[in-house]
């Protein structure tokens, strides 16, 4: 069965009827068709699909929905559009900071959650606080230069 849940995404509240085992993550893409966010692993260890909950970034796959009613959710989607990019979007654009992309959303949400956190100036600083959001293409020197080239 389902259960009704509000959820506020991108600060737009949505009244949804969804399965109560439903994650955040599945509930995003599969609910409200924001597929922005990636499914890697769904276990808590490529940062695919991490989001920023309360202004703090979290791995999606492993929150339940029905658990963050109260939460505002923001998504690669509320961050900018093609229009008007948020300034790590148009970063990663600048610096080529991805090659398929896959990984690309969740690396600009923990990017720019990171911008909020207490990092050193650092490469390094840049490559331990992105630990969690993995590139199988490799195109990590790219993403730090533009996240760098946000925090310079
Ligand atoms: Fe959530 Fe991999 S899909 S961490």
């Amino acid at each position: 069965g389902t259960i009704p849940i509000t959820l506020k995404v991108n600060g737009e509240t949505h009244q949804l009827r969804i399965d109560p085992r439903a994650t955040v993550l599945d509930t995003l893409r599969e609910t409200l068709h924001l597929t922005g966010t990636k499914k890697g692993c769904d276990h808590g260890q490529c940062g695919a699909c991490t989001v920023h909950v309360d202004g703090r970034r979290a791995n999606s796959c492993l929150l339940l929905a029905a658990m963050h009613q109260k939460a505002e959710i923001t998504t690669i989607e509320g961050l900018g559009t093609p229009q008007k990019m948020h300034p790590m979007q148009a970063a990663f654009v600048e610096h080529d900071g991805y090659q398929c992309g896959y990984c690309t959303s969740g690396q600009i949400m923990s990017a720019v959650a990171m911008l909020h956190e207490p990092w050193g100036d650092t490469d390094t600083d840049v490559k331990e606080a992105l630990s969690g959001n993995i590139c199988r293409c490799g195109a990590y020197p790219n993403i730090v230069a533009a996240v760098q080239s946000v925090r310079r």
